[in-house]
């Protein structure tokens, strides 16, 4: 299976374009760390810290959020309409080009 395409902008405006295999079973959080980008992933990626929280700034069609999802991001800062959890965004080819902002620290 081929790679794809994800661009993380980093806290600093800075664009990373990452090659993303999509036969790893890898979420955005995990790849991010994989690129040594500073993304904490403090819960490992049960969607309970918030640490991978980044904001879709692609139109690209992303699955509907968990309830899990939606009840981290209510209790997250700088959330916005756009906000999504990088662990909860699985790599697939579905979303090939993908652009992602990493959300400000909250700490
Ligand atoms: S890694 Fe904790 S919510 Fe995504």
């Amino acid at each position: 299976m081929a790679d794809i395409k994800v661009t993380i902008i980093d806290r600093e405006g800075v664009e990373h374009v990452l090659d993303a295999p999509t036969d790893m079973n890898m979420n955005i959080m995990e790849l991010c760390k994989a690129y040594e980008l500073p993304v904490k992933g403090e819960c490992g990626g049960m969607a309970m810290c918030a640490t991978c929280q980044c904001y879709l700034e692609s139109d690209t069609p992303l699955a509907e959020q968990s309830d899990a999802e939606l009840d981290m991001l209510d209790q997250a800062f700088y959330v916005k309409p756009n906000s999504r959890l990088g662990c909860q965004i699985p790599i697939s080819e579905e979303i090939d080009g993908i652009v992602l902002r990493l959300a400000p620290e909250a700490e």
